[in-house]
């Protein structure tokens, strides 16, 4: 497939088969992924594999437990279904502080809090690196599922894999060989979304 026929073809995939999935293809899908760009190439992320469903398991329980603690309902499957994937990726945020950032916490407190909360190049530049992994899953001919949802449980979620500050885990990648044939969800047209100005 060529990257335009990947962009177009990738779809959120959350049902999997059991089969494993091989450690050094998740390195190799990583790997590329590190060519995305970065605020300052920062490269502020860092991610985690893991495989072991008994810390998938008690993952999910956390989800669970920490949804029906401050919603008083059942966490819905979309927050949940990650521990049926052969394998999760723990996406981190380090922490990102550009030169500018410095700057403008002394000289504009307004300015500063809009860059480090609304412009949020940190997580922008995570983002990025996300986008990248999706596209490489796909191009492996697996299927993948961007999930901020488990993250309700983001404290809990860091003590099981071992997360420690500054780092911030923000979000969840399941992995696996897709078994979903759904059709891709619909998007807005072109004409919609853009503004030219000349
Ligand atoms: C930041 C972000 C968070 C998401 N969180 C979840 C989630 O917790 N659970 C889930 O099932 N899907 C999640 N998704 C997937 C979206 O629902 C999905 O991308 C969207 O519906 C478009 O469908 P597509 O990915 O198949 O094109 C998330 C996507 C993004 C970008």
């Amino acid at each position: 497939m060529d990257i335009i026929e990947i962009i177009k073809t990738r779809k959120s995939i959350r049902k999997f088969e059991k089969d494993d999935i091989d450690i050094e293809q998740i390195r190799g899908i990583i790997e590329v992924s590190l060519n995305a760009p970065s605020g300052g190439n920062s490269q502020n992320w860092f991610t985690y594999i893991i495989k072991n469903k008994d810390i998938l398991n008690r993952m999910r329980n956390e989800v669970e437990v920490i949804y029906k603690k401050v919603v008083g309902k059942d966490a819905p499957g979309v927050y949940t279904f990650f521990n049926e994937a052969p394998v999760v990726l723990a996406v981190t945020q380090k922490p990102y502080i550009g030169s500018l950032d410095t700057i403008l916490e002394k000289t504009d407190k307004n300015r500063n809090y809009d860059r480090k909360f609304i412009v949020n190049p940190g997580l922008q530049s995570v983002s990025s690196f996300i986008t990248h992994v999706l596209l490489a899953v796909h191009n492996e001919g697996l299927g993948a599922c961007w999930m901020t949802g488990p993250l309700v449980a983001k404290p809990e979620l860091e003590d099981i894999i071992g997360i420690k500050s500054p780092d911030n885990l923000v979000a969840l990648i399941p992995i696996g060989k897709p078994v979903e044939r759904h059709s891709k969800t619909s998007r807005n047209g072109v004409t919609e979304m853009i503004k030219v100005i000349n």
